[in-house]
């Protein structure tokens, strides 16, 4: 049996941050301003606490500033608003990043419609998503474009006329990731928890996406040989030492006898979405400052 082409994350995230390691010091010799990101936490999320903590390492190591806001869980919303205008008013900062899920008092849509678009380095606002939707400049989601930029770098002869399929319909994944295929000439499908006859879906996609957030959810019958399958899943299932371990959506060693290339978990698009947030935060800078 071949094995398939493993899409190493780890691997293209550190060149990725290696190479900007060079451009940010190019941009602070040039302009005398260091790029700088500020990260808005509110409660205590174990997984976000754990994110913001890379990010905000990483932020450092290429060079840039972190600016970490940690607000309680009981923040009201309106302190929070009030913290994004300050961040937006800042020239010191050149993109914005409220971690989610935010506490269920708080309205997500409000407080990320909030960021000034040119600081919007999630992509998430309304206004970023249209700029995605009509191929406009604009900021594209961290981890979708992790996703596009693992298989430009891993996938031969392009994304032209390839049936991609991508299982969920978020916002911070799903949709995006679907714009993006589109906009590379792939036949894009979007496939959800209410589609018919799934498997029979996933197993027509040259490119399948797995963005729902349940453990090995993908099963080799539902993968046609030969195709990239990217998983998008961290799922937190306990390991065989009484340790949690990190799983994907997709069942990995099955999916490997059939797959021509796959992405691991952990190792795959984990480390991607974290190098293309600072590669936004350079372009923000780039942007905002003359
Ligand atoms: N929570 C899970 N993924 C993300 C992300 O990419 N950005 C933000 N802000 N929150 C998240």
């Amino acid at each position: 049996m071949t094995q398939p082409v493993v899409l190493d994350g780890k691997l293209l995230s550190a060149k990725i941050r290696s190479d900007l390691t060079g451009a940010v010091a190019g941009f602070v010799k040039a302009k005398g301003v260091k790029p700088g990101l500020a990260v808005v936490l509110v409660g205590e999320h174990p997984a976000s606490q754990v994110y913001v903590r890379n990010k905000a390492k990483q932020t450092v190591e290429v060079g840039m500033e972190s600016f970490e806001h940690k607000l309680p869980e009981t923040t009201p919303q309106a302190d929070l608003l009030a913290l994004i205008d300050k961040l937006n008013a800042d020239r010191a900062v050149h993109g914005i990043l409220v971690q989610l899920p935010l506490p269920a008092h708080i309205e997500a849509g409000k407080v990320i419609n909030r960021i000034h678009p040119d600081k919007d380095v999630d992509g998430f606002s309304a206004v970023n998503v249209g700029r995605l939707s009509i191929g406009m400049d604009g900021f594209v989601p961290c981890t979708p474009l992790g996703c596009l930029k693992l298989l430009h770098h891993y996938v031969p002869n392009g994304l032209a006329g390839k049936h991609a399929v991508v299982l969920g319909r978020s916002n911070i994944v799903g949709k995006p990731m679907a714009a993006l295929l589109l906009q590379n000439d792939c036949t894009v499908t979007i496939a959800h928890s209410k589609t018919k006859d799934l498997a029979a879906i996933t197993r027509q996609a040259d490119i399948l996406v797995a963005a729902i957030g349940r453990t090995k959810f993908v099963t080799a019958d539902m993968v046609k040989p030969g195709a990239v399958v990217i998983d998008v899943g961290i799922n937190r299932a306990a390991g065989a030492n009484g340790k949690d371990v990190l799983v994907g959506d997709v069942d990995y060693a099955a999916v490997s006898a059939v797959a021509g290339a796959i992405t691991p978990v952990p190792g795959g698009v984990g480390p991607m979405t974290i190098a293309c947030l600072l590669s936004n935060t350079l372009d923000a800078a780039m942007r905002i400052v003359p």
